[in-house]
């Protein structure tokens, strides 16, 4: 039943698992355009939950459009290629503006155009600690992915980057960094988890929407974690079990901050605070572990 698991790629230094790897040359020929908006997170951190919110922006706040078709379809995944289903750029190819899209990749491995056409960037950031579990569970039940192995082994391959995607560390600063140059408003999970309204209009503000103050409580509402794991458009309970396992791990798995702490030992906990401080040092990063 493990047919699609398979070892990770190196592309210019940066592991990923096999099907993403080879659309990477591919996107570069993307063609953004200035209305595009660009959703770039770590895996783990929040995506397909702030595309929700996107979706609902876009859409007014109208749940039957939400409805449409699953995440994935409404939102592309950049560099998506898989057997069985149309990759990111050939939705992306049906796709009308506004457009809106989402990619995981490392800033060096990002089409140029996004970058010429200054398309907005919203990123999330979720904290190490919570990132490395909801990981260690994804990797089990989505099957493009190699075994994980023991919970221990995967973390030091989290700590030492050799996941897909690469370094965590890495990843949330140099995203952070391109706020220097280019329209980025960059979030934190564990800010929408305690007040997500307030994070639902620094959105608007970034894009310079409005809506009304109901739409907004009905946006909180609709994409709560409660919500979201039941809704089938954005569950990926849409994915066949032979990619995406769900008996294994729910994608809506537990949703909060903190699950961490049911996962490391004292001992493993000890030694990524200290190689933590070590990759962190001089970022003004503020990640909170608990809430
Ligand atoms: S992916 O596969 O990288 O796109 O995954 P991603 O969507 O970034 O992250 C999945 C984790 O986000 C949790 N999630 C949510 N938390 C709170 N509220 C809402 N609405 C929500 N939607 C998804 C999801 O449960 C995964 O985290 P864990 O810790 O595994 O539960």
């Amino acid at each position: 039943q493990d047919t699609f698991r398979s070892p990770l790629v190196k592309v210019k230094g940066v592991p990923l698992i096999k099907y993403f790897a080879e659309m990477v040359g591919p996107i570069q020929s993307f063609q953004a355009w200035p209305d595009d908006v660009l959703i770039s997170t770590y895996p783990k951190s929040g995506t397909t939950w702030l595309s929700e919110i996107l979706e609902m922006i876009y859409q007014g706040g109208d749940l039957q459009k939400c409805h449409r078709a699953p995440i994935y379809m409404r939102v592309p995944f950049l560099e998506f290629n898989g057997p069985g289903a149309p990759s990111g750029l050939e939705i992306l190819k049906d796709t009308p503006a506004p457009r809106l899209l989402k990619t995981h990749l490392p800033l060096d491995l990002i089409p140029q155009s996004l970058l010429d056409q200054k398309v907005k960037v919203i990123y999330v950031a979720r904290n190490a600690k919570d990132v490395a579990v909801s990981y260690y569970h994804f990797y089990k039940m989505a099957k493009g992915h190699p075994d994980p192995g023991t919970w221990d082994s995967f973390l030091e391959k989290f700590m030492d980057g050799q996941v897909s995607y690469g370094s965590w560390y890495q990843h949330v600063q140099e995203w952070w960094e391109l706020s220097r140059t280019h329209p980025v408003l960059y979030l934190f999970y564990e800010d929408l988890k305690e007040n997500p309204k307030s994070e639902i209009r620094k959105i608007l503000e970034f894009l310079g929407h409005s809506v009304s103050e109901e739409t907004v409580d009905h946006i909180v509402q609709h994409t709560s974690f409660k919500e979201m794991k039941k809704n089938p458009m954005t569950n990926y309970t849409t994915i066949p079990t032979e990619f995406m396992d769900q008996n294994i791990s729910p994608f809506m798995r537990k949703g909060i901050v903190g699950d961490w702490k049911s996962a490391f030992t004292v001992a493993q906990n000890e030694r990524f605070d200290a190689h933590y401080a070590k990759k962190m040092a001089g970022y003004k990063l503020n990640f909170r572990w608990q809430l």
